[in-house]
């Protein structure tokens, strides 16, 4: 009998993603409605939306950590409802929350993945451990355990510990939410820089506009689970659909129509 925990998928391929008629009910409450996407081998592929429009349970399904209620999702030809799939497919989700194990050192935490699919030996697993610590500006933190670290440093860890997989295909949960920005622009650069060395397929779940259109091929905006638009960064310079304008309008921007209301509630 072949072990999961020992099994390294193929190195060096990368794979697409299809979402076809996804839906998902948590009871009676419809998260995911009808969605579908065809996110192509390669791509840096940024998923927005508004606060509980079900972001995070479309990169669940992706990861194959939930199933849906109907629909189906396949990475490259493998379906997600393959209990066996996370063996055929390398796949790094960075959660929202960073998901450490508490109990173990940073180290540790990246020593993990290498060691249980045994990668490589403990140097070479020590070699990589520190090139994505160092790279992330964790060098020192190595040997501190989770409950010692800042939120943006948790956030920065697991992004090393991803790292480490070399996965096939890249999920980001937020990737900068709690950085500041100098360090969300090296995480917005670490995603670019990947992409382009390893060709790795990346789907990034973000609020972070300049992260955004930084980085993305494409852009999927989801509202009440449903994709609203696709496009390029590009296509939503001037978006027709009003839902779509309020939401990308920067806060700031002095032709926001809600700033001008406010600028004239003083007056
Ligand atoms: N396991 C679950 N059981 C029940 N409801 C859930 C579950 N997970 C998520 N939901 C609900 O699904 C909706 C979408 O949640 P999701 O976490 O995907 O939002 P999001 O778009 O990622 O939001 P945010 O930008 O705040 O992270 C929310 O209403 C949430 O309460
Ligand atoms: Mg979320």
């Amino acid at each position: 009998m072949t072990s999961p925990q020992t099994s390294a998928p193929p190195a060096g391929k990368t794979f697409g993603v299809t979402v076809a008629g996804l839906n998902k009910k948590y009871g009676q409450t419809a998260v995911l409605r009808d969605v579908n996407l065809e996110i192509k081998p390669g791509e840096i592929f940024v998923v927005m939306g508004p606060s509980g429009s079900g972001k995070s349970v479309l990169l669940r399904h992706i990861a194959a950590l939930e199933q849906p209620t109907s629909g189906t999702v396949h990475i490259g030809d493998f379906d997600t409802s393959d209990p066996t799939i996370l063996e055929k497919v390398h796949l790094a989700l960075v959660f929202q929350s960073g998901a450490l194990f508490n109990s173990l050192s940073v180290y540790d935490n990246l020593a993990l993945y290498p060691r249980e699919h045994r990668l490589t030996n403990e140097a070479g697993i020590r070699e990589r451990v520190m090139h994505a610590l160092s790279i992330l500006s964790l060098d020192k933190a190595a040997q501190k355990f989770p409950s010692e670290l800042s939120g943006g440093m948790k956030k920065r860890v697991a992004i090393a510990r991803a790292l480490v997989m070399e996965p096939q295909l890249f999920l980001y949960d937020e990737p900068t939410s709690e950085l500041d920005p100098v360090m969300a622009a090296t995480i917005s650069e670490i995603i670019a820089t990947l992409r382009q060395q390893t060709a790795v397929t990346s789907i990034v779940v973000t609020h972070d506009r300049d992260l955004a259109l930084n980085i993305a091929d494409r852009i999927a905006i989801i509202m009440e689970g449903q994709v609203r638009a696709t496009g390029t960064a590009a296509d939503f310079q001037k978006p027709a659909d009003p839902a779509i304008a309020n939401f990308l309008s920067p806060v700031f921007d002095l032709k926001n129509p809600r700033f001008k209301q406010l600028e004239h509630s003083h007056e």
